[in-house]
């Protein structure tokens, strides 16, 4: 068997900023195969001239006509996946003084519809691997409301719950699945932010921890979890939550 054929092969989208770009030269340098997705290529050109083993599969996950030709790409370079890592996403807050409602949808649409079409590209090359897992990004917002999030925690509440009922479908299938929940970590996503963001961590960071808890696949890994102590607190005493994080009456 080649050298090439050995190694394990990993999927991960968003792999073009931010976590996703760490997470794909953790992988790297462990020695996987990667193929990267995002719409554009970005900050993975220098990868990809370090790395053979990295290849870009262009695919915006909002396009539901690109999926069998994603599939078709990525089975062009490898006969299965071991792993996916579905990371892509992106943020936008709530102006309840100009509320723009359709944001909702943009939100769902790449968060949510987006990382289930993914699956949709995905099932069927891990399906194909011996030992296969399948891992989705949500965010640690889902433990508490944060103001101004109804769309982006919506989108990441509605990731976990659609990665644990699809961990029962796919246990008849061997398919391992990992819902990941970050906590803040400085990438262009959060650099918009203009709040304190307690516990922030570096992208190499929140990769390496990412990495290393998927080593043992499970159902969920939080992290940090000093934010995700503080986050159990506004969650059980949310009066206290909202008067301490509500914007004040005017
Ligand atoms: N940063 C945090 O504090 C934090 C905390 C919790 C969870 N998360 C989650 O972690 C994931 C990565 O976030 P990040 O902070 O690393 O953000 P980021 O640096 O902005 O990266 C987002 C990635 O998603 C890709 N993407 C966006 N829209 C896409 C689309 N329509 N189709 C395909 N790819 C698309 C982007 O590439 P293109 O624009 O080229 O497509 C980019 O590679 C997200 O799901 C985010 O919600 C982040």
């Amino acid at each position: 068997m080649s050298q090439a054929m050995d190694k394990k092969v990993v999927w991960i989208t968003g792999a073009s900023s931010g976590i996703g770009l760490a997470l794909t030269k953790r992988y790297l340098e462990d020695g996987w195969r990667v193929l990267a997705s995002a719409r554009k290529s970005g900050e993975l050109e220098d990868l990809l001239e370090a790395f053979d083993s990295l290849t870009f599969v262009p695919f915006d996950m909002t396009d539901d006509s690109q999926i069998e030709a994603v599939h078709d790409t990525l089975s062009s370079y490898s006969a299965h996946l071991d792993c996916a890592v579905l990371n892509a996403g992106t943020c936008e807050y709530l102006d309840i003084n100009e509320p723009d409602w359709k944001m909702m949808d943009r939100i769902m649409s790449v968060n949510f519809f987006g990382l289930v079409n993914s699956v949709e590209v995905c099932l069927p090359l891990l399906k194909k691997a011996s030992s296969p897992h399948l891992v989705g990004v949500s965010s640690q917002a889902v433990q508490a409301a944060f103001p101004q999030a109804e769309a982006y925690g919506a989108s990441k509440a509605a990731i976990r719950y659609f990665l644990s009922s699809l961990r029962m479908n796919l246990k008849q299938f061997n398919v391992d699945v990992t819902c990941l929940l970050p906590g803040f970590v400085d990438t262009p996503l959060t650099q918009k932010n203009t709040f304190s963001m307690p516990f922030l961590m570096s992208p190499d960071d929140a990769a390496k921890r990412m990495f290393n808890a998927l080593e043992s696949r499970p159902f969920e890994y939080a992290f940090p979890k000093r934010l995700t102590a503080m986050l159990w607190a506004g969650r059980h005493f949310p009066k206290l939550w909202l008067s301490m994080l509500a914007p004040k009456t005017k």
